[in-house]
């Protein structure tokens, strides 16, 4: 069994592990980030980036270390492989590029959108995020399409990791959406707008890193830290049954998967994903319906059970940042110290 050391600690582990999976086996800090591996989906990682880490020693038998960044979550571990990843400070000065990269397109939305709270993104914002950008580009902006009457599609929000494609493959009995196009074009679609109805589809919005992919009978309704969520299980033919309801007070508002502390699908006692099924997750929302089991706590890297909102915020900046700008860019206006938009301070210059 090949014995490699990450951040100092040494592990023991399977043949063919992943420097993500030996790290997540010691647990706590060290273990790297993950945006778009998933490992109860086949195939996914190596798209986002934010896992990279130093190697500093190849193996045993080639002590040398390798000279680029490698993704911890699809690079196999090798017997006397030493790693860092919270002591490396390349490593972390390449997360803070990978977040600012991330956040080129992606829209600072979080007061509205329904992912804020439990977003991967938001996460490694508060950790790794710049308070200015560098980016005086106009960002990359899709035309709102609709795939169903159960989940929102919010294109701008997408980071492409491809996961919500893998559930598709992987879950779905007939996939009907996936990436078209390429390069900067590249967006998630249903071809001519097929709605997503297969059974096991609702399981795209719980994989989805960001708020991309959302729960169209939960938007808007409450933000996450108001609710509180329950273990709950029901009797079901078409999936597990075993979920989390998230309650305020008496009412059931959303249905979601059990995550565990790397925000993915915990699985059963045989090792299986407990995925839930569209009926469970949709239309299952009187308390009567479940069985609760008791209350679960929020998940450990929030930023709410961090009380990342509690901290002091900054004064913005005019002029500081383009990332206050929204709107055309033909009409693009600022917003004001006090939060107000100020129409006289409408750029034309497009900066
Ligand atoms: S919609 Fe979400 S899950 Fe799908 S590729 Fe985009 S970020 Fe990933
Ligand atoms: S988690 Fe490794 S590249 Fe995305």
């Amino acid at each position: 069994m090949p014995k490699v050391t990450i951040d100092g600690v040494t592990v023991e582990v399977e043949p063919g592990t992943t420097i993500l999976n030996a790290a997540r086996k010691i647990g706590g800090d060290l273990v790297p980030p993950a945006m778009c591996y998933y490992s109860k989906l086949n195939g996914s990682g190596g798209k986002c980036r934010v896992c990279l880490v130093e190697i500093t020693k190849a193996s045993e038998a080639n002590p040398n270390p390798i000279p680029k960044l490698q993704a911890s979550c699809c690079t196999p571990v090798a017997d006397g492989m030493e790693v860092k990843n919270m002591t490396s400070p390349k490593v972390q000065d390449m997360r803070k590029g990978v977040v600012e990269f991330l956040l080129i397109n992606h829209p600072l939305d979080c007061p509205i959108c329904d992912q804020a709270g439990e977003c991967d993104l938001q996460n490694l914002g508060y950790n790794y995020g710049v308070a200015t950008t560098r980016y005086g580009e106009e960002r990359r902006t899709f035309e709102r399409i609709d795939i169903g009457d159960k989940i929102q599609l919010h294109m701008n929000r997408c980071i492409l990791c491809y996961r919500c494609t893998y559930v598709a493959d992987q879950l779905t009995d007939h996939r009907c959406h996936g990436v078209i196009n390429r390069g900067d074009a590249a967006e998630i679609s249903t071809y001519i707008q097929n709605a997503i109805t297969n059974e096991m589809s609702g399981n795209m919005i719980d994989v989805c890193p960001v708020g991309a992919l959302t729960d169209k009978t939960f938007r808007f309704k409450s933000r996450v830290w108001f609710l509180k969520p329950y273990d709950a299980h029901r009797e079901c033919d078409k999936c597990c049954g075993k979920a989390v309801v998230w309650m305020f007070g008496k009412e059931i508002y959303r249905v979601t998967v059990r995550k565990d502390e790397y925000h993915e699908v915990e699985s059963d006692e045989n090792g299986k994903p407990m995925w839930i099924c569209n009926t469970c997750r949709y239309e299952k929302k009187d308390p009567a319906d479940w069985v609760i089991e008791g209350v679960r706590k929020h998940e450990k890297w929030s930023v709410i059970n961090q009380g990342k909102y509690m901290k002091g915020t900054e004064k913005v900046v005019i002029d500081a940042d383009p990332r206050l700008f929204f709107g055309r860019p033909e009409d693009r206006k600022r917003i004001s110290m006090n939060g107000t938009v100020t129409p006289e301070q409408t750029l034309s210059d497009g900066k």
